[in-house]
């Protein structure tokens, strides 16, 4: 097979993409969403995850003094608010007013939740590592809410039957057919 080699970089597609909320609910001060497709699992136990943040966003400020954020997962019809978020700067607008999406009290955190997120992954920063253009927080996931349309007959969470989306090479899409269940390349038939 021939290849071509590319110049380095991180093409490491499909990723999630989020809204990440942060600010003081009690407060009502500085709440604000930003958009972001770096971000992932990073342990599972403690439940731990990272979001990558660059020092010139309104939203790095604010994470970094409250210790603090949410991770709202996005389904395709809130796509469109997502990618809003993740060109719009909490310094000029408000992003909750200018989207009709809701800031809502979370469980275990002060940072706001999304009401419109059919998941909300709470999480205390833990550390903080700067690594160039972005600052990486990783973080304890401290609670979790998911929206209870999501859970099927046998009360088990189907978040796939949400329309979850992912992003690839500066595109948005949706998730595509079923391969296989984890392990099924070793299971009986
Ligand atoms: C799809 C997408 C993914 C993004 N991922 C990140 C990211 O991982 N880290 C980051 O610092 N900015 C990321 N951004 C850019 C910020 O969301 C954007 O600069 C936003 O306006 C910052 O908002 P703020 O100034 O209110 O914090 C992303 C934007 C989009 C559209």
């Amino acid at each position: 097979m021939e290849k071509r080699i590319l110049k380095p970089g991180t093409v490491l597609y499909p990723v999630p993409v989020v809204m990440v909320s942060c600010g003081s609910f009690s407060l009502n001060k500085q709440m604000n969403i930003i958009t972001a497709a770096w971000t992932g699992i990073i342990n599972s136990e403690p439940p731990m995850v990272y979001v990558s943040v660059r020092p010139s966003r309104y939203s790095y400020g604010i994470i970094k003094e409250y210790g603090c954020f949410v991770i709202n997962l996005a389904t395709k019809e809130q796509t469109f608010n997502m990618d809003y978020c993740g060109v719009k700067s909490g310094r000029d607008i408000d992003k909750f007013k200018e989207t009709g999406l809701t800031a809502i009290k979370s469980q275990a955190v002060d940072a706001p939740s999304i009401a419109q997120s059919p998941v909300n992954i709470e999480c205390v920063t833990k550390q903080i590592i700067p690594l160039g253009t972005h600052d990486m927080f990783i973080a304890e996931v401290v609670s979790v809410s998911a929206d209870e349309q999501y859970f099927d007959d046998k009360d088990a969470f189907d978040f796939n039957s949400a329309n979850p989306v992912c992003y690839s090479h500066g595109a948005y899409y949706t998730l595509g057919e079923y391969v296989g269940k984890f392990g099924y390349s070793v299971r009986k038939k």
